[in-house]
């Protein structure tokens, strides 16, 4: 009993030295260890002393709520990056295809700011929860984890400077490329940490390999690829659907809104068809103990069929859309929208699942942690919360009516312009 104690507090004191040196320490070998090294339940730093101040379900559930904001707007921001980017590197000056792409660019540092904004809450809750696992991946990848800042840094930079120039009427895409490599290398960072987070039985191993300097990625997860894919595609795909929302609800000439739906309308169906396959093949590389977890889970496997479901709806309208639907039909672009949402709040549920599962096959239960609540904190953050959604809410129904004045004051002095114009040749004429 005494040894054990011992060897627990040896691994303690390990766990303590890499939260302060930041090195992965904990993992140096120690002859007497080596037994409880071999079971994967000893690769996780010990828990940490201070209990939680809120249920884990709660922190779960706030955890999922602000994951698919984030996620909504990160892949509104991927998608219609990359559009945009490609039709202003084709299209020529004022034509359609040049203003479609201006049209779209000059939202996109607005989603990068609900992208970085919705992304920090989540990232708090899982600290909360998963530290243990997710400290250590991190560590594990520091050079590039770290290095995700400064890129936000440049990528957010580089998408003022495309909206600018889409104000004063030049091209962009040049920019516009450079953070769009940016946007994806985050994308990529992100996916290969939560994939980390879940193999414990990798971590020593890359530790030793990179020699503490946490500059090698992991290798050998068959799950990395289908999930990175499968952002990827939901990304493009519920970009689709926001440019059909934009071609109804913006303020864009009608021959810009008519090229936003259709495209809209097709990006929209085709990636989200390919997300589904990328979602079977993220299914399918699952090991059978999170495959049966999932399906057998009252939670995880009705969120599995919301999830389809929904999305198979999000392809149906976006294709009406495209090539049946009136440009200005608002029934189908907010259906599209709304059901692409919907798929996505599907999927971050069955990918939480998939996460305890995977962690629980390997000796870490999320929900084995000590809780002695602090309601009244507790209350006092839900308010805060849900205030500042509504307040986010407002400033974009102001940012969206101001913008629908804008559009108008244009229109009218474009159109006083023209008169002004035709009036003047009319006197010449008569000269
Ligand atoms: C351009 C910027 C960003 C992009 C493209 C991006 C992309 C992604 C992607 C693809 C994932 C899913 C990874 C996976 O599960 O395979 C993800 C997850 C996540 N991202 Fe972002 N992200 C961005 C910025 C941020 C920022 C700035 C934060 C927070 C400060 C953040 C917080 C998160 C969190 C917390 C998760 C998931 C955590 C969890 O599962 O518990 N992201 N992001």
């Amino acid at each position: 009993m005494a040894q054990t104690k011992a060897k627990i507090s040896v691994i303690q004191i390990g766990t303590l030295l890499v939260f302060v040196v930041g090195n992965g320490s904990y993992l140096a070998r120690d002859p007497d260890l080596e037994d409880q090294e071999n079971t994967t339940l000893f690769q996780f730093p010990s828990v940490d002393p201070i209990p939680l101040p809120a249920p884990v379900w709660l922190f779960k559930l706030l955890g999922d709520v602000t994951l698919v904001l984030h996620f909504l707007a990160m892949q509104l921001l991927v998608g219609s990056l990359t559009l945009a980017t490609v039709w202003n590197f084709l299209g020529k000056k004022h034509s359609v295809r040049r203003d479609g792409s201006d049209a779209v660019i000059r939202k996109v540092p607005t989603l990068m700011t609900y992208v970085i904004n919705f992304g920090v809450p989540p990232l708090l809750f899982s600290q909360v929860l998963y530290g243990r696992a997710l400290y250590t991946s991190s560590v594990l990848i520091g050079f590039y984890w770290i290095s995700v800042i400064v890129v936000l840094t440049l990528t957010y930079f580089l998408l003022y400077k495309c909206a600018d120039r889409a104000n004063s009427g030049r091209a962009w895409w040049g920019y516009s490329l450079l953070s769009w490599v940016g946007v994806v290398y985050i994308a990529k960072i992100f996916s290969i940490n939560m994939t980390l987070m879940l193999r414990p039985e990798a971590w020593q191993p890359l530790y030793q390999a990179s020699g503490g300097l946490g500059m090698i990625f992991p290798t050998g997860d068959p799950s990395t690829t289908p999930r990175f894919l499968f952002m990827l595609a939901g990304g493009f795909g519920l970009s689709g659907a926001g440019l059909l929302f934009l071609s109804t609800f913006g303020n864009e000439k009608p021959e810009v809104a008519g090229f936003l739906r259709k495209w809209g309308g097709i990006f929209a169906a085709g990636f989200l068809a390919l997300e589904m396959a990328a979602g079977v093949w993220v299914y399918r590389v699952q090991p059978a103990v999170v495959q049966d977890g999932i399906m057998s889970g009252t939670l995880t496997s009705s969120a599995l069929w919301a999830w389809a479901v929904f999305t198979v709806l999000a392809v149906v309208a976006s294709l009406i859309a495209a090539f049946w639907g009136k440009t200005g039909s608002k029934i189908l672009a907010a259906t599209a929208i709304l059901f692409g949402a919907l798929g996505t709040a599907g999927f971050v549920v069955v990918r939480d699942g998939i996460r305890d599962l995977t962690l629980l096959s390997k000796g870490f239960d999320v929900w084995q942690r000590t809780v002695v609540s602090n309601w009244s904190v507790v209350l006092l953050f839900l308010a805060l919360f849900v205030g500042g959604l509504a307040l986010i809410g407002f400033l974009l129904v102001l940012v969206a009516r101001s913008a629908k004045q804008i559009a108008n004051q244009t229109a009218v002095a474009a159109f006083a312009g023209e008169a002004d114009l035709q009036n003047l040749m009319e006197e010449e004429d008569d000269q």
